[in-house]
């Protein structure tokens, strides 16, 4: 596919990259003098000044110029083997992407025999191992810690990976899907069937069930509200559900924060939340190796005795 939004960019550059040989040549021609056998090697125009400082007008030498024609050949040759005029892609069909990625896949047969020792290892396991943690570490900063933080610990709407409360499950099966396929939390929005000030009274209801500070007045139709739009998602005592992505409403870990406006903001108009799928980014030894490392973070105790 060509990345230009409109064909007017690929004539643009097209007709740079080829008006440009073009000129050349045509410039070239234009002093043609070096075509001639019998050109006076030193022309001289005449002129002269202080006596002794006389003005020469030597012809382009041949070889210069057959060098430069030879360069003209030269970028028509690449031109016609590589991308360059606009979206022609050359018919070598090289793209520096495909480079990338087959240098990135001699690079995962080259260090496969690293990995070797962990595939067969349980990920409980391998989560203690020494070499694997640091492997993990260095994959966890290079592809995660941008949305995730360096110490795993989240921030905003990207969760803690090193508490043990979990949107999607924290064993390691779970956590292996969750970054292989990656996940799409999804909360729907409600501002079509409910109003604002019924939203207000479920955020009261909300704020009660994770012991926030509450209006008890408030609590009770927001309770109604929330048996009836809620539940199905979050459970009936709030404690969420991991087979939806839905949180846990009652441990004080939020995701966009507790205040009655910030729940109402939810509630109103949801939430959308992606976590990136990695295969087909990292592959899957690493992906094992990185699951085993965020596996680890929640459960620094689990020895496994090593064979
Ligand atoms: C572009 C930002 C982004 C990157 C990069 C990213 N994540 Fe995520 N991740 C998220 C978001 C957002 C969620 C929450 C999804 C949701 O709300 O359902 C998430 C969720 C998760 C979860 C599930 C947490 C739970 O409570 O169930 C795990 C595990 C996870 N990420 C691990 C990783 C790992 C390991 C990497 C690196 C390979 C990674 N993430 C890279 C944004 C990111
Ligand atoms: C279809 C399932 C579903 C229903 C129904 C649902 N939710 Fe959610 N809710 C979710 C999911 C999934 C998330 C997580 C979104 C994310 O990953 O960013 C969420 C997130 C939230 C959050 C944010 C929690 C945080 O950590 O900041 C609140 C608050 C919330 N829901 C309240 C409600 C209330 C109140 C209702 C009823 C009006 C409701 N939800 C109905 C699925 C649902």
């Amino acid at each position: 596919m060509s990345d230009f939004v409109s064909s007017f960019w690929s004539y643009f550059i097209g007709v740079i990259a080829l008006g440009g040989i073009a000129f050349c040549v045509i410039l070239l021609f234009s002093q043609r003098a070096w075509l001639k056998s019998d050109v006076d090697p030193l022309g001289n125009t005449g002129h002269v000044w202080d006596g002794d400082l006389t003005e020469l007008n030597n012809p382009i030498p041949r070889w210069w110029t057959v060098m430069y024609l030879g360069l003209c050949v030269v970028a028509l040759a690449v031109l016609f083997l590589y991308p360059g005029v606009g979206a022609y892609k050359g018919t070598l069909e090289y793209s520096a992407a495909k480079q990338v990625k087959a240098e990135q896949l001699a690079l995962n047969e080259q260090i496969k025999p690293v990995f070797q020792r962990f595939q067969q290892m349980p990920i409980a396991e391998v989560a203690h191992d020494a070499e694997a943690r640091e492997i993990g570490q260095r994959l966890f900063l290079n592809n995660c810690a941008q949305c995730h933080g360096s110490d795993a610990r989240g921030s905003g709407s990207f969760p803690n990976l090193a508490d043990s409360d979990w949107l999607h499950g924290g064993s390691p099966e779970q956590i292996l899907q969750t970054i292989t396929k990656g996940r799409h939390g999804m909360m729907p929005p409600w501002s079509s069937q409910i109003k604002p000030a019924e939203a207000a009274d479920i955020a009261q209801y909300v704020r009660s069930l994770a012991g926030l500070a509450s209006n008890s007045l408030r609590v009770v139709p927001g309770k109604r509200g929330y048996d009836t739009f809620c539940v199905a998602c979050h459970g009936a005592e709030g404690k969420g559900n991991t087979a939806m992505g839905a949180p846990n409403l009652t441990d004080n870990v939020w995701l966009y924060g507790s205040s009655e406006a910030a729940i109402v903001e939810t509630i109103l108009n949801g939430r959308q939340n992606v976590m990136p799928a990695q295969e087909g980014i990292l592959t899957e030894d690493q992906i094992r190796v990185l699951t085993a490392w965020v596996w680890g973070l929640s459960n620094p105790n689990k020895r496994v005795a090593t064979k």
